[in-house]
């Protein structure tokens, strides 16, 4: 059934404290909880209180001491009942017991690896004990835990240790408190053998904190990365947003099967353990950056999530939202905030755009759910940090400072709503921010279209600029949002060009806010025809169209002061080509050439860095292209337009990148750092476009796997290879499955190659994969390695016009569904491009998809996402 924004309500009962006793043992595990639980001034006598509930198994109830009738209470496969609670503050004890070990889900106590860890985010708690299951829901916490001391000499739970000790008949125990109230999706325990490595940080007050990584045995020194990364977001966020940590200890404990990246639980932050584990030999540059990315993200939901919660689950995008914004923010500030910007952009249109334009597109606020798992999407993150990024661009860095520091004092402790943020921006500015608001309940990728005309004689300038959104599932019409085009205006010899005055908008310094349907800008004083450059930095999720000629970007990506835009301008341009192309017109030579020598230029131009050269040499991806193309997409056709472009392009200048290539192998020692990243970077580019252009490239590329010294380098070999597929894929595929046997998340990265080849045989070779019966089939990781590469990055095979792509897709989701719903739903989104598609390939996404509905008894979780999948 569905669940409606509009019918929130607060519980009649309040849970004040809770006070939980975990007895931890191989065969099951109890739980005792205590919860002080209070009536709501208005609550009316006899309102029965309604506890969420999930696969437990109750032995006791008491309330106050008193064992309850059976008449007193219902404990049924939802929750539990009690009919007629005291009208005072009593306290609710329950036994339940636990089977973590069959717990497939990884939802609520689970077993992995050996080590008993909760994951308890959005709905686990209730798989626990019996709870009020729901964000809106502060207590404060205290949690006994007793284990055997041979299987879990570790115990942890959130906030601080306050006692620890022998519990007799070889069990230990260990007493945790948390002194702020939170939510119980915050709630984490661990219990296992693990090893850890320590270290302290000083807060800006003076407060020491005591910090710990703890993971397996052995993988002790692939966790100084990420401990690394945790100190500087901790003096990060104090530095940018003035926000120190609270408790004494921060503890984050590495698992191997997680469903998810990681969780911010309090103080006790759990994280899939290919976000933690870092070494040169194994783990690549993208993944260093990750782990420094993921580590701030999850410590800077200790204010945005954790301090300030949400007050229900449909303002998830109150606290990821805002916390992605502040882990993007980061890494510029840490890294490079141009390359940064392209990356995440990159992202937004590689994942989130198709999101927002297919099927499952919704508002990053909902108003309605049937499962919440499935709003943890990259609408809700990733558009919704786009939105905050709006915010902050709208109102300028100090007033959006402001904003965020009333946020912090008014609402400290609160579980709140997206309405209450955008109000303290208002109510710190004095800006009107109820328009602005539309992005947050408005799905769909905005479409907007610029013209622009030059007078000379009267000497001035127009922009027309226009907005529309198309209609999505359940919005058919849509309203005009707030749009803010940071822009520039560039004279014919590449410099910036005044203006005298512009009448017709709202145009501020170096912004234009676009809040109606269609503007038309009159710039005067203009003294030559400019170009326009227009959405610097990327200042608004949008889709641009714009009449601007390929001569024109080829402009732009010499001239603007803008990298993003410098970088944008290439993109569209040979974007621009390929559409052509895959539409039938073939591009003619002027073109190719004026393309590869804006491309030679920048790879020679010394003044940028390596980093933001191997971006500009990037082709867009085929799902960037099929957008643009729009419908009827056959991405077969895309893939070879794309491979056309780029053999047409590089293959007369292979020498001058074989050249610049070996020009950038370096002998330093590794280090994840930004200069030396950047370099191989453009140095693995480079390679890519060389075996994808000329005949010598694989050779060059086979050398580079045997020889290189750290994982950026030799898996950026194997992949490009086993991409293409070429001869030499199936024996470099074996040497890297055997030379790193033994370590997952190694083998991890051979699953995704595997996942990757272009051939028609690459879905038998998944299958046999997944056959073997030495496969982990039940790991999160290694499945979505395998199949979730497979859907969203290699569209040629998945989208086969025979079907079987499809098919192989939905075989998969039938089987892991009954184990782990959350991973099978995940894959299943994979299909959300069918509508694109051409009617041959549509007619067979079709058909594969109505058969799993056919066949029936699937989760709630991929239900859900196929019913949405098909009623487009
Ligand atoms: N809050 C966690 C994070 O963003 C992710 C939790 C994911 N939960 C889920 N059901 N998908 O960092
Ligand atoms: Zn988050």
């Amino acid at each position: 059934h569905t669940i409606y924004l509009k019918d929130y309500a607060p519980s009649p009962y309040r849970i004040v404290s809770v006070d939980l006793d975990f007895r931890i043992g191989e065969e099951a595990t109890r739980v005792r909880a205590q919860l002080t639980v209070e009536p709501r001034p208005e609550t009316a006598p006899g309102t029965p209180l309604v506890l969420d509930g999930e696969e437990l198994s109750l032995s006791s109830i008491a309330i106050d001491g008193a064992p309850l009738m059976l008449s007193a209470y219902a404990a049924g496969p939802q929750g539990l009942t009690i009919v007629e609670p005291p009208l005072r503050r009593f306290v609710l004890e329950t036994e339940v017991s636990l089977q973590p070990e069959g717990n497939t889900k990884l939802m609520g106590l689970y077993r992995s690896n050996g080590v008993w860890c909760t994951q308890c985010e959005p709905e686990g708690f209730r798989r626990i004990t019996y709870y009020l299951d729901r964000p809106d829901a502060l207590a404060t916490f205290k949690v006994t835990m007793t284990a055997p001391l041979a299987l879990a000499p570790v115990l942890l739970a959130n906030g601080n240790l306050v006692a620890k000790g022998d519990a007799g008949d070889g069990r230990h125990f260990a007493v945790w408190e948390d002194p702020f109230p939170k939510p119980a999706y915050l709630f984490a325990l661990v219990a296992g053998d693990l090893g850890s490595i320590t270290d302290s940080f000083t807060t800006a007050s003076g407060r020491k904190v005591d910090l710990a990584i703890y993971c397996e045995h052995g993988k002790e020194d692939q966790c100084d990365w990420a401990m690394d990364s945790l100190k500087r977001s901790m003096a990060w966020d104090e530095r940018r947003f003035g926000r120190e940590y609270d408790l004494d200890m921060f503890n984050i404990v590495a698992v191997s099967d997680f469903n998810f990246g990681a969780m911010e639980n309090k103080g006790l932050n759990i994280f899939n353990d290919r976000l933690v584990f870092a070494k040169p030999e194994t783990a690549t540059d993208a993944n260093y950056a990750g782990i420094e990315r993921v580590i701030a993200h999850e410590y800077f939901h200790n204010w945005t999530g954790n301090r300030i919660t949400c007050r229900d689950w449909f303002q998830l995008c109150l606290k990821e939202g805002l916390t992605v914004y502040r882990d993007q923010e980061f890494s510029s500030d840490e890294r490079s905030r141009a390359v940064q910007r392209i990356h995440d952009v990159q992202n937004l249109r590689s994942a989130q755009f198709p999101e927002d334009g297919g099927p499952l597109a919704h508002a990053p606020r909902p108003d309605q759910y049937r499962e919440i798992n499935n709003f943890y999407t990259t609408t809700v993150y990733e558009k919704g940090a786009e939105i905050v990024r709006m915010l902050a661009t709208l109102l300028g860095e100090a007033d959006f400072r402001k904003g965020m520091d009333l946020y912090f004092e008014r609402h400290d402790g609160e579980a709140t709503t997206i309405e209450a943020f955008l109000t303290v921006f208002a109510d710190a500015t004095g800006v009107d921010l109820e328009q602005f608001k539309t992005w947050y309940l408005q799905a769909g990728t905005p479409q907007v279209t610029v013209k622009d005309a030059y007078d000379a004689a009267s000497q001035t300038y127009t922009l027309t600029i226009s907005q529309k959104t198309e209609p999505t599932p359940g919005q058919p019409t849509k309203s005009p949002l707030v749009i803010p085009i940071k822009f520039g205006l560039i004279g014919p010899n590449g410099s910036p060009m005044g203006w005298n005055a512009v009448t017709g908008g709202s145009v501020r310094d170096d912004m234009i806010v676009l809040d109606q349907e269609s503007v038309t800008l009159t710039f005067s004083g203009v003294a030559n025809k400019p170009v326009p450059s227009l959405f610097r930095g990327f200042s608004a999720p949008v889709q641009v169209h714009s009449d601007l000629t390929q001569e024109d970007n080829l402009f732009l990506a010499r001239h603007d002061s803008d990298p993003f835009n410098r970088w944008e301008a290439l993109q569209d341009v040979s974007t621009a080509l390929m559409v052509d192309a895959a539409r039938g017109k073939a591009w003619g030579n002027a073109a190719i050439e004026a393309l590869r020598s804006a491309l030679a230029e920048t790879l020679a131009n010394d003044s940028l860095d390596d980093a933001f050269k191997a971006q500009a040499l990037t082709i867009p991806d085929e799902s960037l292209i099929a957008r643009a193309i729009g419908s009827d997409v056959d991405p077969e056709r895309v893939h070879a337009v794309r491979s056309e472009l780029i053999r047409a392009v590089f293959a007369p200048i292979a020498s001058t990148l074989e050249a610049a290539y070996h020009g950038l192998t370096s002998t330093v020692p590794y280090a994840p750092d930004t200069a030396q990243s950047g370099r191989r970077s453009l140095r693995n580019r480079l390679l890519s476009l060389l075996v994808q252009s000329s005949d010598g490239g694989a050779a060059l590329a086979a050398k580079q796997y045997g020889e290189a010294t750290n994982m950026t380098d030799r898996l950026a070999a194997l992949a490009v290879i086993g991409a293409q597929w070429t001869p030499e894929a199936p024996a470099l595929l074996a040497d890297f499955r055997t030379r790193f046997a033994g370590d997952p998340l190694v083998f991890d990265k051979w699953l995704t190659v595997s996942a990757s080849a272009h051939d028609d045989g690459v879905i038998e070779r998944m299958r046999a994969i997944l056959a073997d019966p030495s496969f982990p089939r039940n790991n999160p990781n290694r499945l979505r390695s395998l199949v979730g590469t497979f859907v969203m990055g290699n569209p040629v095979q998945f989208t086969r016009a025979d079907g079987a792509g499809f098919r192989f897709v939905t075989e998969f989701v039938t089987d892991v569904d009954t184990r782990n719903p959350q991973v099978a739903a995940r894959v299943l989104t994979g299909f959300r491009i069918w509508p694109l598609l051409e009617p041959k390939r549509r007619e067979a996404a079709r058909s594969a998809l109505t058969a799993l509905q056919a066949a029936g008894s699937l989760s709630r979780n991929s239900a859900d996402i196929l019913t949405r999948m098909l009623a487009s």
